[in-house]
């Protein structure tokens, strides 16, 4: 079985690179600070912080617990420990990263292509009308394929020759570059009223169920929680690691790099003027008032843009091939496919499903909406009452490399009780909530 010469990271920097690298992506940047306009502020930016640590946290132990125990990828991992009837909830994670890379891509083909013009062309004359021609159609397409390439190229470097190179050196960079760009945008004049905005909670909105669930899908979307990409990073860590200090590093970095995207994009739309064009968001809407933002800073709009689009691109790459990473191993060690093959198959599966959402912004936004406020949440609740109910012994697996350490003493119970209870009510209110938008995308409202 390809199990018995399952790979490790060379160190633990280089786990921990790889699965900051995972949990920070788009979501941080991109899809974080677009939410946080859309629902209103401070408000969503708490509710999220509370899902991140309440909710969150624990899940993200359970998966580092299956996947460092077994040391399989999804499918086998959960038959190892539950039993055959299991691994239907591995098939559920696998298909998830499936669909979620296969619009995650398009997106991040066009930071791609962003990155790229600006630093060859120089930024678009009419931002919002590139925006409209870039976003979709057969260009979003391409730019698409580049990105799916650019991916399946590292993931069939292996584990630690392709994720964890890779990683160890994106993960700074894009920290260097992300507090580089919040420094600069404290510099502007106006970035004040960013702040406000940013930071003042709008207590109106945040107890809507709206914001709630969109809190809760966005904590489990950017901590890549709830579809097995954590358990296939942790199931190539060495028995003496420490997971609940690894998952306490990874859930605050996560957090800390949304925060500092925030700390970016709000002052700088703000001081230029803009903020009309992000109230009541889109998923778009950063890809045009961003752009006018920076060439409306003049000479040094370019530079920035191209840091940003930048930033926005090697946190995508490292979070992609995650994704890839969850389906890859699945095949590789379930159908006893070589790491090469897997990644063929599947990075060319994946890429054709890409041209849905390549086609047309309300089928992402469907894509989106489904993946997160559906699978992440219902894969995070199957996996709680797993690890809560169903383990055998998981404290003892946790307990292992992380004698002293002591917070995580309740974090069966919250799996048992606490977790299932606040999925289960978000679950209740986002099924209908995300039916009923998927509704009004459809129809085009
Ligand atoms: N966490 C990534 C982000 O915030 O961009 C997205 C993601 C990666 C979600 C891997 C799920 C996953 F398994």
């Amino acid at each position: 079985m390809a199990t018995a010469a399952r790979e490790h990271w060379n160190s633990r920097f280089g786990f921990v690179a790889a699965a900051v690298g995972s949990a920070v992506g788009l979501g941080n940047m991109w899809r974080f600070s677009y939410l946080t306009a859309e629902k209103g502020g401070a408000a969503f930016v708490g509710l999220y912080l509370l899902f991140t640590a309440a909710v969150g946290l624990p899940v993200m132990l359970a998966e580092l617990t299956i996947g460092r125990g077994s040391g399989k990828s999804p499918i086998l991992a959960l038959a190892h420990y539950g039993g055959a009837r299991w691994k239907a909830l591995g098939g559920l994670f696998v298909a998830t990263g499936f669909l979620i890379l296969s619009y995650y891509s398009v997106i991040a083909g066009w930071t791609l292509r962003y990155a790229g013009e600006a630093l060859i062309i120089g930024l678009p004359a009419d931002p919002g009308a590139h925006f409209g021609e870039i976003s979709q159609g057969f260009g979003a397409f391409l730019f698409h394929l580049a990105f799916m390439g650019l991916t399946m190229g590292i993931v069939a470097g292996g584990v630690t020759k392709g994720i964890e190179r890779v990683s160890v050196v994106a993960m700074p960079l894009l920290f260097v570059l992300v507090c580089g760009i919040a420094l600069y945008a404290a510099t502007l004049d106006g970035a004040g009223a960013g702040y406000a905005y940013y930071l003042n909670a709008d207590l109106d909105n945040a107890f809507s169920m709206d914001v709630l669930v969109a809190a809760a899908g966005q904590a489990f979307f950017s901590l890549s929680l709830g579809m097995g990409a954590m358990l296939t990073f942790a199931s190539y860590l060495q028995r003496d690691s420490n997971l609940p200090n690894e998952s306490l590093i990874i859930a605050s970095a996560d957090f800390g790099v949304a925060f500092l995207a925030g700390l970016m994009v709000f002052p700088i739309i703000f001081a230029l003027g803009l903020s009309a064009d992000i109230s009541g968001s889109t998923l778009g809407a950063l890809f045009v008032a961003l752009p006018k933002a920076f060439i409306n800073m003049g000479g040094i709009g370019r530079l920035i843009g191209l840091l940003f689009f930048l930033a926005l691109v090697v946190g995508a790459l490292t979070s992609a091939i995650s994704l890839l990473e969850v389906v890859v191993s699945a095949a590789v060690d379930g159908l006893e496919w070589t790491r090469e093959k897997a990644v063929i198959v599947m990075g060319l599966m994946i890429s054709m499903l890409g041209a849905a959402s390549a086609w047309s912004l309300n089928i992402l936004d469907v894509m989106d909406q489904i993946a997160n406020n559906i699978f992440l949440l219902g894969g995070g609740l199957a996996l709680s009452i797993f690890v809560g109910w169903v383990m055998d012994d998981p404290l003892a697996e946790v307990a292992e490399g992380a004698s002293g350490v002591r917070w995580f003493f309740a974090w069966r119970q919250l799996l048992r009780w606490v977790v299932p209870a606040v999925l289960v009510f978000v679950l209740y209110h986002s099924v209908p909530t995300t039916v009923a938008n998927i509704g009004m995308l459809w129809r085009g409202e």
